[in-house]
């Protein structure tokens, strides 16, 4: 059952094919008109008003992400919109007008376009209260950052290290943090970011190409008992990190941004001082969380979002005909801010 007319023209945007050059997979992305002609059974249509770009989208049409759709597709994982019409089997009246914030990594159209067709298991019912640019980016980094923050809570770390600390996520793990009277760490690889971070109220930052970042990271490292650090960074500086940390603590890999395998990691810090390593995802967080445990933490990140103790920065705001323009500029300042495309 349907409130609007069948077929139904849109545009989206289409990624022809995949491509490890980001400058080229960008420039390939062009606007296609797409038709839906039908809405499948326990399927819902949603007009979307905003959608993200995060990282995981750039690795995406680079070929280099753990998703891969057939090609040609319509990128995007994340975004918000109106439910518009539904499928046979789901209620038109329990559904159509509600506003909802949409994750979806499956193989078949993205949230960058006009139009998106998804489960009801992939999108949330968002709170009136968080604006359009809020619920746009509402998914994927409050949720991750929720459920990386598990491990602090668990281990009742005294400190929480993050790599890659000018990123969204680090924006939420931090809010956590300071309600949770746990010291934060940032670590960052750019002098103007550091600024912003101590600004911000971090307890320290470092820089990675300070001459002497292992030797900082160790001696603020001396503090604390033990830690967990976030790292999205991958590579050499995993090892670093890892190498410089008291007995007790757990490195938790959620990022892959320097392309590059971790690496470096001294045995002796597994043997002697019982290091662990693991490795987060999203989406097998939100495949084992029982639903009361999502509406829990969708209510807490709310509130957080609402109080302003959470703020997520929106640097560039483009239309669907700007896609590449604004990738640019959002890969020039990813610090600074997320990119929405809105519809
Ligand atoms: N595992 C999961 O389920 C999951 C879920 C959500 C997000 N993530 C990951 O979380 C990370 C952060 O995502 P986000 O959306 O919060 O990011 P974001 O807000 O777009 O910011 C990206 C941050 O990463 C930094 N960065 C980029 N490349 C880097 C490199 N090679 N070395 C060091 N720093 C680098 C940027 O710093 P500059 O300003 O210096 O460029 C910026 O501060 C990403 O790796 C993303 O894939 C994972």
């Amino acid at each position: 059952m349907t409130s609007i007319t069948l077929p139904l023209t849109y545009k989206a945007i289409e990624l022809p094919a995949y491509n490890a050059n980001v400058v080229r997979a960008m420039l390939g992305l062009h606007i296609v008109e797409k038709t839906i002609t039908q809405i499948s059974d326990n399927h819902l249509l949603v007009k979307m008003q905003a959608a993200s770009c995060n990282p995981s989208d750039i690795a995406f049409i680079q070929g280099g992400y753990n998703i891969f759709k057939s090609v040609p597709c319509v990128p995007g994982f994340e975004g918000t919109g109106i439910i518009a019409a539904v499928g046979a089997g789901l209620s038109a009246d329990h559904w159509i007008g509600k506003r909802v914030s949409c994750f979806t990594q499956e193989d078949s159209d993205g949230t960058w376009a006009e139009y998106l067709i998804i489960k009801p298991g992939q999108l949330i019912q968002i709170d009136e209260a968080l604006t359009i640019d809020q619920a746009a980016c509402f998914f994927i980094n409050p949720f991750t950052a929720f459920g990386l923050f598990e491990t602090a809570i668990q281990r009742k770390a005294q400190a929480i290290v993050i790599n890659a600390a000018g990123s969204r996520v680090s924006d939420v793990l931090f809010a956590l943090a300071k309600k949770n009277h746990i010291k934060t760490i940032g670590i960052v690889r750019r002098q103007q970011t550091m600024e912003s971070l101590i600004k911000k109220g971090f307890d320290k930052v470092l820089l990675t190409s300070g001459e002497s970042f292992d030797e900082n990271l160790r001696i603020v490292m001396q503090e604390f008992d033990s830690c967990v650090v976030y790292d999205a960074v991958g590579g050499e500086q995993t090892g670093i990190i890892a190498n410089c940390l008291p007995a007790n603590s757990e490195i938790v890999v959620y990022g892959g941004l320097s392309g590059k395998p971790v690496s470096g990691i001294d045995s002796m810090q597994l043997i002697f001082k019982k290091l662990t390593v693991s490795g987060f995802n999203l989406n097998e967080w939100m495949n084992i969380a029982e639903p009361a445990k999502i509406e829990q933490t969708k209510n807490t990140l709310t509130s957080m979002i609402v109080s302003e103790e959470i703020k997520i920065p929106i640097n560039i705001h483009i239309s669907i005909d700007e896609i590449v323009k604004g990738i640019r500029s959002y890969l020039g300042a990813m610090s600074d801010g997320k990119m929405l495309i809105h519809f």
